[in-house]
């Protein structure tokens, strides 16, 4: 709804003059309000820092908490807890449409990090839905929260257990259970490089991946290693099992067709996925000659919620339910593109007032 009033404004005026939006920094507890914006190029996005001492430093989707090589930084912006009014600010004014990813660099590295605990940020992020979502980007600073939470828990009991250690880790008990859901099969271990993960994909007389999905924290490699006969692994979503992801220009992963000889044994193919988020990512594979493999139930995913209906199962159940006709009716996917830029965009409500008062300051 927001999308038609804003085109329809848009195509009624032959030019709208740049926005302002405004940003708070953290106002009520670790967050930028509002979180996630649309921005058109020429707006400036102004953050308007509140009490306490937070940054507004840019990323990048695939790091989450980590500075981006020459992004912008407003620094450190202390402000004392009785200071309500004259606040600091940092001034951003959008030059493309590209996403613009955005977190607090107070605490970096340690379980304090304000980033860890979800204080990120995003201009023209992709949409609800799509890989590079905006949930999905607080998915991944709020997994880098947990493992450092983990090594600081990890840290406290195997050194002195005693007195001072108390401050230092103060957030290991509240995010401490957040470890279980980052990684609970495979790998237990959570580090900066990630664990490696291998799926065998197929084999002599098996329409399979082995294991069919795997729980992975961010960081975490997968590493694809085909067998017997010709297939892929591509993305898809859990509501459209056997059709390649792909929304408004955001395409899914494809390892693209790995023949492999029906005597072979090895060195198999490999293809690696790196995992970008510790919400479920749905893949299949897109072989259909002679008959459709997803719809044989040929699926895999990366960390499914089983305890709800969106687990493994039920995916499967729609891909063989369907039996590869989607699959049929669409043409093979591009290549090998992981997360590309986003064309739609997730828009706040601050900045669609902020459109459509600009848009009512120009009648006038
Ligand atoms: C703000 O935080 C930074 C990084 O933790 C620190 O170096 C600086 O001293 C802090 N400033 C104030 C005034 O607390
Ligand atoms: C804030 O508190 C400090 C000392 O507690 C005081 O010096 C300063 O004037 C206060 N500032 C405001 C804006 O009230
Ligand atoms: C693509 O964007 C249009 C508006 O730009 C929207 O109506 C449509 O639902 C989007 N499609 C998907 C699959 O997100
Ligand atoms: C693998 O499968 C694809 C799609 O069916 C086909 O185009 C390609 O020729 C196959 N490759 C080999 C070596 O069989
Ligand atoms: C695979 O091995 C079998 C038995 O050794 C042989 O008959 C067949 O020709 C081989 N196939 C290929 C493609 O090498
Ligand atoms: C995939 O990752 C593994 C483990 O990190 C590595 O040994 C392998 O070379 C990688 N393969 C490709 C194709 O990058
Ligand atoms: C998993 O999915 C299956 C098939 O849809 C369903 O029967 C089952 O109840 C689901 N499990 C949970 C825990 O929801
Ligand atoms: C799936 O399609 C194939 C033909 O492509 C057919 O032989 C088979 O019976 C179908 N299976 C189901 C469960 O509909």
């Amino acid at each position: 709804m927001f999308f038609s009033t804003l085109s329809l404004g848009l195509a009624l005026m032959p030019f709208v003059s740049a926005a302002i939006i405004d940003i708070q920094v953290g106002a009520s507890g670790l967050t930028y309000s509002p979180d996630a914006i649309g921005a058109n190029v020429g707006d400036q996005v102004v953050f308007h820092f509140h009490a306490k001492n937070h940054t507004v430093t840019q990323s990048s989707f695939a790091d989450p908490c980590g500075p981006l090589a020459g992004g912008l930084s407003s620094g450190f912006m202390p402000v004392a807890a009785n200071q309500t009014d004259n606040l600091p600010t940092f001034t951003v004014t959008v030059k493309d449409t590209k996403p613009i990813w955005v977190y607090c660099a107070q605490g970096a590295g340690t379980a304090a990090s304000h980033c860890g605990a979800g204080m990120v940020f995003a201009i023209n992020c992709g949409q609800d839905g799509s890989p590079n979502s905006f949930t999905n980007f607080k998915a991944s600073a709020l997994a880098v929260g947990a493992s450092l939470s983990a090594a600081a828990a990890a840290a406290s009991s195997t050194a002195a257990p005693a007195a001072s250690s108390t401050a230092a880790y103060a957030y290991t008990t509240a995010a401490a259970p957040a470890v279980t859901t980052a990684a609970t099969t495979a790998s237990t271990t959570v580090s900066a490089a990630g664990a490696v993960h291998t799926v065998v994909v197929g084999g002599t007389g098996i329409l399979a991946f082995t294991p069919p999905f795997v729980a992975a924290a961010v960081q975490d490699t997968i590493v694809f290693e085909f067998h017997q006969k010709n297939h892929t692994v591509t993305q898809s979503s859990f509501a459209d099992p056997c059709s390649p992801l792909s929304a408004n220009g955001t395409v899914g992963f494809d390892s693209g067709f790995m023949p492999v000889g029906v005597n072979s044994t090895g060195p198999f193919p490999t293809w690696n996925y790196t995992v970008t988020a510790t919400t479920p990512v749905w893949a299949f594979c897109r072989q259909s000659t002679p008959s459709s493999h997803c719809g044989a139930g040929m699926v895999f995913a990366v960390n499914p919620v089983q305890t709800s209906a969106k687990n493994f199962t039920a995916f499967q159940n729609v891909a063989e339910a369907l039996n590869g006709t989607a699959l049929a009716a669409q043409a093979p996917a591009a290549t090998t593109t992981a997360v590309s830029g986003a064309s739609a965009v997730r828009i706040g409500s601050a900045s669609v007032t902020l459109l459509i008062a600009a848009l009512i300051g120009s009648l006038l």
